[in-house]
């Protein structure tokens, strides 16, 4: 079974994602933790550059391709062996971030979007995506650690607003695939909720093999 987490920047999502792991594997069942962009030694190097903020010179088209190009290594090297295996696969962002911030935060074309994350995925897509939502304010403290509000973070706050109605798009067009877990609340609470989503999720697949069998 392979889970995604999403939310825009501040929700929590990565905390979210090692602590859910470490249940799961209390529970017996192995686990893959991992993380986009990176995930696998190509993967970390290509976050490198686009994490580098001497690369001011980066056009969209790049940022857009380098964020398939990890994507399209973690699939074949992490991602599908480990599903293959039968290991549940934890993976903090995936190709909905593509959607979210480049094509709903930077308007970037979504139909020429989705071709280039189909062919970076080759059609992999999560069985399951927890959208840990938080307002945009919130977040933006959250990850600057609080302090006073500048233009810039105004430019900021529009772009955030946007990536987050973006989400809120796409899980409207595929309800089965996502969850929504209010990231407002204080981490343990949103801890079990995650947690209740994830278990319910592996019971009722549990009971569908067993009915195929
Ligand atoms: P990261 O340091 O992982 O931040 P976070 O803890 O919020 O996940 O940086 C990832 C940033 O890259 C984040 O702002 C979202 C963005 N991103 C995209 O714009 N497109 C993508 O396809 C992915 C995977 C991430």
């Amino acid at each position: 079974m392979f889970i995604t987490l999403e939310g825009p920047d501040g929700s929590g999502k990565s905390t979210q994602a090692q602590r859910l792991a470490e249940f799961l594997r209390q529970q017996g069942c192995p686990v893959l933790l991992t993380r986009e962009p990176g995930g696998t030694p190509i993967g970390e190097q290509v976050r490198g550059i686009l994490n580098n903020l001497d690369n001011t010179a980066m056009h969209p088209r790049t940022e857009i391709l380098l964020f398939q190009a990890a994507r399209a290594q973690h699939v074949e090297e992490l991602i599908k062996p480990h599903l293959e295996k039968g290991d549940l696969v934890v993976c903090d962002r995936y190709a909905d971030s593509t959607l979210a911030y480049q094509g709903y935060g930077h308007q970037v074309d979504l139909a020429v979007l989705r071709q280039v994350v189909e062919y970076a995925t080759g059609g992999l897509k999560p069985d399951l995506t927890l959208l840990l939502d938080v307002d945009s304010e919130v977040g933006l403290n959250r990850r600057a650690g609080g302090g006073d509000w500048n233009r810039l973070d105004a430019y900021e706050l529009a772009f955030h607003i946007r990536v987050r109605e973006g989400y809120f798009q796409l899980m409207k067009a595929e309800p089965q695939r996502w969850v929504l877990i209010d990231s407002n609340q204080p981490p343990d609470d949103v801890q079990e909720k995650v947690r209740q989503v994830v278990m319910a999720r592996i019971e009722k697949r549990k009971s569908q093999i067993k009915l195929r069998d």
